[in-house]
């Protein structure tokens, strides 16, 4: 259960190897948080993220999952919550693609789809069932700037973005009043694994205030939270831009 200050004890990250979760996790450790699992692929990168923890004093254990693979999330994800209740799950997988090569290749397009959209829509209602099982607990969504309004150089990133973004913040309704609370976190450029080589956007950002602005949304239970904030004013106005001045932009 959380704590009185609303830090969660137990965690469950969806992309176990994702720096944004790490850094967000290491910080809900050094405040309260014990017991963290990591689904992911396997690989020593996932083992040497739970070791990690270990080391900051958290007890890991680490799962199979590939978001590619939603007839296995029912299951895989089942024994989790069989194992006691978790308060917050992360959602934190998600591939960039590679735009100009997968407009090409449709069914490179397809798999970038499928793992931010399709793979969350299943592991969102599978977690949020046993949530609202348990009766308490939040489901973080790592959602982008990049679905508020797709960009010719990133749409099909962008728009699989949209889709989990509309999908977290209807899910967020559904559960409203039941105690479990969806948090939507849109985050613009952070320099990560997934970013790295590109050139950086305005307002580019780390993983570290990802984690911080989830921390202070957790503790306001906020629905939407925008890193950093300004672009939350920002993509306000980009999203009433006319098309013809937005496809000039150099996004
Ligand atoms: N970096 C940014 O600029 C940025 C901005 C806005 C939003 N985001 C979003 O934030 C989230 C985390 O990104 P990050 O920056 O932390 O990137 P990251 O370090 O590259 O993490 C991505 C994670 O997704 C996992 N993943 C990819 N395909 C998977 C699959 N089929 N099944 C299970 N896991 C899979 C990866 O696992 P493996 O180790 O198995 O590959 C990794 O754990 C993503 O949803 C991303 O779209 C990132």
């Amino acid at each position: 259960m959380k704590d009185a200050f609303g830090f969660p004890q137990s965690v469950l990250v969806l992309g176990g190897t994702s720096e944004i979760a790490l850094a967000t996790v290491r910080r809900l450790v050094a405040r309260r948080t014990r017991t963290v699992w990591l689904a992911g692929r396997p690989s020593p990168a996932l083992d040497e993220a739970a070791g990690g923890l270990r080391a900051l004093g958290a007890e890991v254990r680490v799962v199979g999952f590939d978001a590619l693979d939603p007839g296995s999330h029912e299951e895989g994800l089942g024994k989790v919550f069989a194992e006691g209740d978790i308060d917050l799950v992360l959602m934190a997988f998600g591939v960039l693609g590679d735009q100009a090569h997968d407009e090409r290749e449709p069914l490179k397009a397809v798999r970038v789809a499928q793992t931010n959209y399709t793979g969350a829509v299943s592991a969102g209602l599978v977690t949020a069932r046993a949530l609202q099982e348990q009766g308490h607990g939040s489901l973080v969504v790592l959602s982008s700037v990049a679905g508020e309004r797709a960009r010719r150089a990133n749409f099909i990133y962008g728009s699989s973005k949209a889709g989990l973004d509309a999908f977290a913040q209807g899910l967020g309704d559904a559960l409203y009043g039941t105690g479990v609370h969806v948090m939507v976190v849109r985050p613009g450029f952070v320099r990560s694994r997934m970013t790295a080589g590109l050139e950086e956007a305005p307002f580019a950002t780390t993983p570290e205030a990802v984690a911080a602005a989830v921390e202070l949304g957790l503790r306001r239970r906020s629905e939407t939270v925008w890193v950093p904030g300004a672009l939350r004013v920002v993509m306000s106005a980009v999203r009433h831009l006319p098309r013809a001045a937005f496809r000039r932009l150099p996004v």
